[in-house]
């Protein structure tokens, strides 16, 4: 796996690299490209570090389209079209991106993430007031099972700003109405992928855009919770493999 680096508007974009498969990997908040190491091995592609994260550049972002289009100029340097993979934030980044810059997207896989966003008040307050407390209390919501939840919680505590950031832009993020009045039309072919225990963003967000993308696929992974492309990355890697195999064979 290698770092590759894109400058956009003087801004360094930092991202992690696996084999080349024209597929872009979209973190949560307060993530980074490094929880995408299983699919870029297993798959390939490239696991972007938002600004402000991971080892890009730090700049005011102050929406959600602020980073659809950082993406978009990613992408837009690397490839003429590409599938968008987004994670709980990065699913919202990637339906922007979708939105905003057609052109580039050839399909879309939303793992955990929803067409609203909506965030625990004490989640937004807590981080501020109480940061260790409250990153282990989402430390704990984050997983279906414990064994990362320590590791998870010391990582959200030393994040707590940037991650306290982007759920606020989370928060605001709302698309439903859209979806459910038709003004939103996504026909790219859509892979939508949930932990059966994901508490952060249940099952029925998922199944919202299943009801509302008409080709779209969508896979409930078992003994999962919100971080499942941690907690099965085997199950989420093959469905992407999948997916984008099923893509190149239409193009
Ligand atoms: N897809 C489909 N339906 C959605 C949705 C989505 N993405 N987001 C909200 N809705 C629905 C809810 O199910 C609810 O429907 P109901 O009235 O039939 O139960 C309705 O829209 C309103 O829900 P919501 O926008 O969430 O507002 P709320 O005031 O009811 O609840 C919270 C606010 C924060 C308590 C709630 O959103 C929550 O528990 N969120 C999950 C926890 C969290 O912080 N997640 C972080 C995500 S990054």
């Amino acid at each position: 796996m290698e770092r590759v680096e894109i400058v956009v508007d003087d801004v360094r974009i930092s991202l992690l690299k696996g084999r080349d498969e024209d597929i872009v990997y979209i973190h949560c908040s307060g993530g980074d490209a490094e929880l995408w190491k299983y699919q870029l091995e297993y798959v390939g592609g490239y696991a972007i570090d938002l600004p402000n994260h991971g080892k890009s550049d730090c700049i005011k972002i102050n929406s959600i389209e602020d980073y659809a289009y950082f993406v978009a100029e990613v992408i837009k340097k690397l490839f003429d079209k590409a599938v968008v993979a987004g994670h709980s934030l990065g699913g919202a980044i990637a339906q922007k991106v979708y939105l905003n810059y057609k052109e580039i997207v050839s399909g879309l896989i939303l793992i955990g993430t929803g067409a609203r966003l909506r965030v625990l008040p004490e989640l937004l307050e807590g981080l501020e007031k109480n940061p260790s407390e409250t990153a282990k209390m989402l430390a704990e919501m984050s997983f279906a099972s414990r064994g990362f939840v320590d590791s998870f919680a010391r990582i959200f505590e030393e994040r707590a700003k940037v991650l306290r950031n982007d759920l606020i832009l989370c928060d605001k993020f709302d698309l439903l109405e859209q979806y459910r009045n038709g003004s939103i039309k996504i026909d790219v072919p859509t892979l939508i992928i949930v932990g059966e225990k994901d508490v952060l963003t249940p099952v029925k967000y998922s199944q919202f855009f299943h009801k509302h993308i008409p080709n779209s696929k969508l896979v409930v992974i078992s003994d999962a919770g919100h971080m499942v492309i941690i907690e099965k990355p085997e199950e989420v890697s093959r469905e992407i493999k999948e997916f984008i195999e099923k893509i190149k064979i239409k193009n």
